[in-house]
């Protein structure tokens, strides 16, 4: 029905229309009452064999929704309805901002794929923050955090600083994104000297608490084994609880049209390149550092082939939007059969 009917009315539309539009479509229809049951029925599979525990965090199953998708916390009670085990909000940055000039958002239909460079648009940390408080449900929520264009690399730690401070008490674990390729310079942080002092500063703030937040790091798949090395070695010094691995790619060489100059490509495109890096991330620290695979999940196969890589957890994107909505659902189904058969 999704990919019949929906889904083909849906892309008629440019892609971040449709994206905004769905949100208000989905926060009123669930208005109206029975119909958060209704969709709870339809798309949400709970059962314990599905359960998965990493970080001191229980996850009702291994599929969480990347971030990105609701930047905001503009939907998190709506979107939990669809069977996520976890829900990543974010972007946030301290202050609110606009993003890059539109269009930034493209679907590359014929490889299942999507072309972005929002540049961090959100609402900013106070906002954000003031929805989070209002969510009572029992999903586990991560913060991404990052820094805002305009803030210079060498004050960029304040502003992640900012961040985990106002968002501590109202998320589960928190993930520092200096992997986006749609801000200017920001994959630099992702170097030896500005990356231990950001983490550093982080992890000092944190073990100031009673109860200290699994805190983990988002990273690029374009970077090379030898600078994945580095920043192992930063972040198992820092104690960091693990790794998110991949952002989106620049990577043109995986791109057929050579046009498409600006922007991170999501989805099948950077399936591989996303297993490849989650393999030497988890080769490299002998499966002891806990790692979120994202990139290119959009069917069991493709998720098991990131956890057979060494990831413990998932997240979907792109494939999301390419399968439609009980694309959780299908993917636990099948993962609880396997679990029966063996
Ligand atoms: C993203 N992604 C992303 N990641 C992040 O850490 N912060 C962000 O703000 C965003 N924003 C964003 C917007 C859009 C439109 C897309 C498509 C993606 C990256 C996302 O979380 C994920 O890492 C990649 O998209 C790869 O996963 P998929 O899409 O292939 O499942």
């Amino acid at each position: 029905m999704y990919k019949l009917v929906i889904r083909p009315i849906l892309f008629l539309f440019p892609a971040e229309f449709i994206h905004n539009f769905s949100f208000i479509f989905l926060k009123v229809v669930c208005k109206i009452p029975l119909v958060s049951y209704i969709i709870k029925y339809f798309f949400t599979l709970n059962n314990q064999a599905l359960n998965k525990s990493v970080f001191n965090l229980k996850f009702k199953n291994r599929i969480g929704l990347a971030a990105g998708f609701d930047k905001n916390a503009f939907l998190i009670k709506e979107l939990s309805l669809f069977g996520f085990g976890h829900i990543e909000i974010g972007t946030v940055t301290p202050k609110p901002q606009r993003g890059n000039n539109k269009p930034r958002l493209f679907r590359l239909n014929n490889k299942k794929s999507l072309l972005n460079s929002m540049g961090f648009n959100n609402d900013g940390v106070d906002l954000i923050a003031k929805r989070l408080k209002r969510y009572n449900g029992d999903c586990i929520i991560g913060a991404n955090i990052g820094k805002n264009q305009k803030t210079l690399n060498e004050n960029a730690w304040n502003d992640y600083l900012i961040c985990f401070k106002k968002l501590f008490h109202l998320v589960d674990y928190f993930v520092v994104n200096v992997s986006s390729p749609n801000t200017p310079g920001l994959r630099s942080l992702l170097n030896k000297k500005p990356l231990s002092k950001l983490l550093e500063c982080l992890q000092n703030e944190n073990n100031k608490k009673k109860f200290s937040k699994p805190i983990l790091l988002k990273i690029s798949p374009d970077n090379s084994f030898s600078e994945i090395d580095e920043i192992i070695d930063v972040v198992i010094q820092n104690k960091i609880d693990g790794i998110v691995a991949t952002n989106t790619s620049l990577d043109r060489s995986i791109l057929s049209e050579s046009n498409l100059d600006k922007g991170g490509i999501s989805g099948n495109l950077v399936e591989k390149k996303s297993t490849e890096i989650i393999r030497y991330v988890s080769t490299k620290t002998n499966g002891t550092l806990p790692i979120i695979g994202v990139g290119g999940v959009s069917s069991y196969d493709t998720m098991m082939k990131k956890i057979n890589a060494g990831a413990t957890i998932v997240q979907v994107y792109t494939g999301w939007i390419y399968e439609g909505p009980s694309l959780i659902r299908r993917i636990n189904k099948i993962m609880i059969d396997e679990l029966l058969k063996d």
